[in-house]
C-alpha cells in the first residue's frame, strides 16, 4: 500500500528541514493541515516540531510564544486551546549537559502564567514557579547551564492556582536532555523515526470544546476524561521501521494514572526514569506513570513488518496509539546492556530525616496539616545534606510527590525496601503513591543555594496542587 505521505508543513511553525532527516515525519504537533491517511481516515501521529535554536555569543535561545490558538481534534470543528508557538502543546526542546540555553517565553495569553522546566535542575529564580509570574504581554527567560544526566524532562505552566486549568487548554512540552555518554549508546535516537515522544492525555469534549468542570469528587478522585490523546491526536497511527523504537513517554494529564503496555502483550525495555538512565535495561509488559512522570521504553519490532499493534493503557482499557510496522528499518541499533552508572547515596550517611504527610477533604489539601501559602517557607534544606524524605498518604485516594531542584532515588515503599520496584531504582522526581501508601527517598541539593526564592514540591495530581497540596523549600 503506498500512500501520499508528505504532510502540508505549516510555515507558522518554522520547522527547519535540515533537523529532521525524513520528511514523512514532518508533522508538527498542530499544523493547521495534519495528514490524514486515506485509507481508515486516521491521523497520522503528529510530533512535536524539534525547535532549532538561535545561536548568540555561546547562548542557545529557544523563542516560544505562549498563546491562545485552536486546534483540529476532531474533523468538524476546531477546539479552543492554548499553546505554544503552533495549535496545542509545545515544541521540544533538545538541549545537551554543559549548553549554555536561554528559553525565552513570550506570554501573548490574556492572563499571567508561568512556565517550569519539570525536572530540570536549575537556580530557584530560573525555575518557573510561583514566583516567576509572566504578565501578559511579557516575557521571561529561563537562562541557565545545562548540568545534569541525559532525560526526559517537560515544561508546563506552574501558576498558584491555575495550573490545572492552563495544562488541561494544552500548555506542555518536552526537554530532552543529552549527555556524552548518552550520546555514545547505541539507542534509537533519530528524532520521529525511531526516537518519539508521547504526551500522553485524557481529556473531554463537549460540542468539540474541552470541558474542565470537576466536581467536588472529581477533584479528590481525579478528572478523568473520555477522551484519551496523545501529542495533540485522538488514537492516530504511527507508522513505524521495522526495528528498536524508543518512545518518550509522558504522563501529561492532570490526575489520571497510566497504565500502560502494548495489546499483545509484548515485552518492552524501560531504559530511563524520569531523570537519568537506569543502569541496565529492565524489562516489563507493564508500566505505570502517574501526572508528571515519565519513562524511556525501547520496544522491538524488527520482526514485526507488516504488523499493527496498539500503544494501550489497560487500567481504563483505552487505545493510545495505534503502530504500523510498515517501514523497512532505514538503521539499526542494539540496546546495550548497562546504560550508565547511578550515584547511590548511603542512608546511613544522612543527618536528618523529614515526613511529610499528604491530607485533605472537600476539595482542599494539605502537607503536614498546612495548605499551599506562597509566602511561607516550609523548609530550610543545607546544600549537600544527604536527607531522608518520608511521604505518607494518609488518604484513601491516590497522590503523588515531586520535587523542584534535583532527584531523588527511592529507597522504601512502605517500609520495605524489596518493594522498590526494579524499574524505579533510578534517579526519580516524582513518584506515585497510592491511597493509604508510603514512600522513603534520599535526596541531596548540590547546588544553586537561594535564601529567599524557593523550590516546590507538591502532589502532580493537578487539582490537588492547586487546590492546597503544595510546599516551598529554600537551599542554603
Ligand atoms: Cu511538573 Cu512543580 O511541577
Ligand atoms: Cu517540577
Ligand atoms: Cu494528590
Amino acid at each position: 500500500m503506498s500512500r501520499a505521505l508528505l504532510p502540508h508543513i505549516d510555515r507558522r511553525s518554522f520547522i527547519k528541514l535540515s533537523a529532521v532527516a525524513s520528511l514523512t515525519l514532518l508533522v508538527g504537533c498542530g499544523s493547521d493541515d495534519s495528514p490524514t491517511d486515506n485509507t481508515t481516515n486516521q491521523k497520522l501521529l503528529p510530533i512535536p516540531e524539534l525547535l532549532q535554536p538561535d545561536i548568540i555569543g555561546n547562548v542557545k535561545h529557544y523563542n516560544l510564544t505562549i498563546k491562545e490558538s485552536k486546534h483540529q481534534f476532531f474533523d468538524e470543528a476546531k477546539t479552543d486551546t492554548y499553546a505554544i508557538n503552533g495549535t496545542y502543546l509545545a515544541p521540544t526542546i533538545k538541549v545537551i549537559d554543559g549548553d549554555e540555553v536561554s528559553i525565552n517565553f513570550k506570554n501573548s495569553l490574556n492572563e499571567a502564567t508561568t512556565m517550569h522546566g519539570h525536572g530540570m535542575h536549575v537556580p530557584a529564580k530560573m525555575d518557573g514557579t510561583p514566583h516567576q509570574v509572566i504578565e501578559p504581554d511579557k516575557s521571561w527567560s529561563a537562562r541557565y547551564r545545562v548540568k545534569q544526566k541525559a532525560a526526559t524532562n517537560w515544561y508546563h505552566p506552574h501558576f498558584m492556582g491555575k495550573t490545572a486549568d492552563h495544562v488541561y487548554k494544552g500548555l506542555a512540552g518536552f526537554i530532552v536532555v543529552e549527555d556524552e555518554e548518552s550520546r555514545a549508546l547505541d539507542l534509537p535516537d533519530r528524532y520521529g523515526i525511531d526516537d518519539i515522544p508521547l504526551v500522553l492525555q485524557d481529556r473531554r469534549f463537549v460540542n468539540s470544546q474541552f470541558d474542565y468542570t470537576p466536581t467536588m469528587q472529581e477533584v479528590m478522585r481525579g478528572y478523568i476524561g473520555d477522551t484519551f490523546i496523545v501529542n495533540g491526536a485522538i488514537k492516530p497511527t504511527f507508522e513505524a521501521e521495522a526495528k528498536e523504537i524508543r518512545f518518550r513517554l509522558l504522563n501529561g494529564s492532570n490526575s489520571t494514572v497510566y497504565e500502560l503496555g502494548f495489546s499483545d502483550n509484548r515485552s518492552f525495555n524501560q531504559i530511563a526514569t524520569d531523570n537519568a538512565l537506569l543502569e541496565s535495561p529492565v524489562a516489563l509488559n507493564r508500566v505505570t506513570l502517574s501526572p508528571g512522570e515519565r519513562a524511556e521504553i525501547v520496544v522491538d519490532f524488527s520482526g514485526d513488518l507488516g504488523k499493527s499493534v496498539d500503544l494501550y493503557e489497560y487500567k481504563n482499557s483505552k487505545t493510545f496509539l495505534q503502530i504500523d510496522i510498515k517501514k523497512q528499518a532505514t538503521a539499526t541499533t542494539s540496546l546495550p546492556n548497562k546504560l550508565t552508572s547511578l550515584v547511590k547515596l548511603n542512608p546511613l550517611n544522612s543527618a536528618t530525616s523529614r515526613t511529610f504527610t499528604l491530607s485533605g477533604r472537600m476539595g482542599s489539601f494539605q502537607i503536614n496539616g498546612k495548605s499551599m501559602d506562597i509566602d511561607r517557607i516550609d523548609e530550610v534544606v543545607p546544600l549537600n545534606a544527604i536527607e531522608i524524605w518520608e511521604v505518607k498518604n494518609s488518604m484513601m485516594v491516590d497522590h503523588n510527590f515531586h520535587i523542584h531542584a534535583t532527584h531523588f532515588m527511592i529507597i522504601e515503599r512502605n517500609g520495605n525496601s524489596a518493594g522498590v520496584a526494579a524499574n524505579e531504582r533510578g534517579y526519580k522526581d516524582t513518584v506515585y503513591i497510592k491511597g493509604g501508601e508510603s514512600v522513603k527517598f534520599i535526596v541531596k541539593m548540590v547546588d544553586y543555594t537561594d535564601t529567599k526564592i524557593p523550590y516546590m514540591y507538591h502532589c502532580h495530581f493537578l487539582e490537588h496542587e492547586d487546590r492546597g497540596m503544595m510546599g516551598q523549600f529554600v537551599v542554603t
